[in-house]
């Protein structure tokens, strides 16, 4: 495996890489690497001559008030982790690097930023589209994996890649957790230990959505308010947001029918997890899946 840290070097090293026929698979990720971003890697080796990981907290997706500075890094961890997946190239750039003069073109995200953690973290997606645009055309991927944890950030990463014409496609996975059900993630590891416990919760009422509208529960409303229930019932985390949409769309639906995400975002003391679940419906009973 190769760390590589100027975006020179990566696009040299990938143009050899294309004359070569070679198939690109791209992970990209801010680090701290844990089960989740390893499952990516792993799929990525199946399905492709190279794998090129990135790890790059980017600046621009972070609010002022969000955890830039305390997001968890530990590149030589990452790094061996990185190793044993069989990544071929560790893209690890500096801010400097990517962001070293003012820039003078942003992307803007039109659409289905106004929902879930579009609407309480403005700017947010900008800042993912913005990187991913420049990451993007840095690795030149065949294809690039997302996982469905972020499920809004794989919609909208969908409209960038087809509306921005990149030749690259997107494969989204699933979420993968702990075992008692808690989606891992990077910023599991700023909770304290009570709220670890608790966060456990968040899943736990997914899955009473879930089995409700397996009863037959199709009015979005009942299922918003049977998730924030018990999830204050759980514990004192504040909830951001509990909704439900139609997927991949992330409109408003007067009754759940066909592809719906319940999504939930929790804030703790230091840190906000988010999690969903994502439901085929069908009019009829049990018709979940
Ligand atoms: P990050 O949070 O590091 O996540 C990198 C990738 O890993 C994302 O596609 C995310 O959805 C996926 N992932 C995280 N937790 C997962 C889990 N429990 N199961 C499956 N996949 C999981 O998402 C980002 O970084 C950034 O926004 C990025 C796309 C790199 C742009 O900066």
């Amino acid at each position: 495996m190769r760390v590589i840290t100027t975006i020179h070097e990566m696009q040299n090293e990938i143009k050899t890489q294309k004359s070569l026929s070679k198939s690109v698979g791209f992970v990209p990720t801010m680090g701290f690497l844990h089960e989740g971003h390893l499952t990516l890697l792993k799929k990525a080796r199946l399905e492709n001559d190279i794998v090129v990981l990135s790890i790059f907290v980017n600046p621009l997706q972070f609010g002022p008030a969000e955890d830039f500075s305390t997001y968890p890094r530990d590149f030589n961890r990452d790094k061996s982790l990185a190793e044993c997946e069989g990544v071929d190239f560790l893209f690890y750039p500096s801010v400097e690097e990517m962001y070293h003069h003012s820039s003078s073109v942003r992307v803007v995200v039109q659409e289905r930023t106004d929902v879930l953690c579009g609407k309480s973290r403005p700017g947010h997606f900008d800042g993912v589209a913005t990187v991913l645009t420049k990451l993007f055309n840095i690795v030149l991927p065949t294809k690039a994996y997302f996982g469905i944890k972020d499920a809004q950030q794989v919609a909208v990463v969908e409209g960038l890649i087809t509306d921005f014409n990149f030749p690259i496609e997107l494969i989204a996975v699933d979420i993968v957790r702990e075992e008692d059900g808690l989606a891992k993630s990077s910023r599991n590891v700023n909770l304290l230990p009570e709220e670890r416990r608790q966060a456990a919760v968040i899943y736990k009422s997914l899955i009473a959505a879930k089995a409700a509208i397996e009863g037959g529960e199709r009015d979005p409303q009942v299922i918003k308010s049977l998730v924030s229930a018990m999830i204050t019932s759980g514990f004192k985390g504040q909830i951001d947001y509990v909704e439900v949409y139609s997927y991949p769309q992330l409109k408003d639906l007067a009754k759940l029918d066909g592809t719906c995400i319940i999504a939930a975002a929790v804030k703790f003391s230091k840190v906000r997890l988010i999690d969903n679940i994502i439901l085929e419906v069908s009019q009829e009973i049990g018709g979940a899946k």
